[in-house]
């Protein structure tokens, strides 16, 4: 049986997710191909206990034990629900995955690109996405959008500065490497962002 295809969605909080998971959800219905949305930190129940004491402004955690939780829900997402619905022919949509780690806690909060790498290959080996559709705004855009936000959590806390470097570090990542990477650019009309997801989409099954 062929293998399930692996699709992540990330982008900078206020990046507009959300929506494009819609789009996401919608098309593969329209195809009728077996699809499980997940997302990250979370996903299974140890994930989404780690993921609330990772999102509580309430919470004071190291950097390093963030980026250890990260790879720890990370670790049990993968054993529990990726790897085995990607073998059964199943095609899983993760909503955030590692490049979240070297965007947040490695260019964020400025944990070594060495020891987040070394976490990857500890936890996913040599895995890694088939696609990841990165989107992306302005800073100003993202920054309005958490502005919104009305109970704002232990990211969305953070400064102009901090997802500056969040930002740079998506692109840069998406730069080196075109071939898992699709940057989309999220501040289009929502018509032309919808139309572009959905043939980003048709390519990969093509
Ligand atoms: P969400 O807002 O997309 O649900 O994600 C929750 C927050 O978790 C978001 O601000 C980004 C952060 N995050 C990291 O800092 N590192 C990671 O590895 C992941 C997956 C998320």
């Amino acid at each position: 049986m062929e293998k399930g295809k692996f699709i992540t969605l990330d982008g900078i909080d206020g990046a507009g997710k959300t929506t494009q998971l819609a789009v996401i959800r919608d098309w593969f219905e329209q195809q009728n191909l077996p699809v499980y949305f997940t997302r990250e930190p979370g996903g299974t129940i140890v994930g989404e206990k780690l993921r609330k004491i990772m999102l509580d402004k309430h919470t004071h955690i190291s950097v390093m034990t963030e980026t250890l939780l990260m790879f720890a829900a990370r670790q049990q997402h993968l054993e529990e629900i990726i790897l085995p619905n990607l073998e059964k022919g199943v095609h899983v949509v993760s909503d955030r995955f590692t490049d979240a780690t070297f965007a947040y806690q490695g260019a964020g909060r400025g944990v070594s690109l060495e020891k987040i790498e070394c976490l990857e290959r500890l936890v996913q080996e040599d895995f890694c996405p088939d696609l990841t559709i990165l989107l992306d705004v302005p800073l100003s855009v993202s920054l309005s959008r958490i502005e919104q936000t009305r109970d704002k959590d232990r990211f969305e806390q953070e400064n102009r500065a901090f997802f500056e470097r969040v930002r740079s570090a998506y692109l840069t990542r998406a730069a080196n490497a075109p071939s898992r990477y699709v940057v989309v650019n999220n501040i289009c009309d929502k018509m032309e962002v919808k139309t572009e997801i959905e043939q980003i989409l048709t390519r990969l099954f093509a």
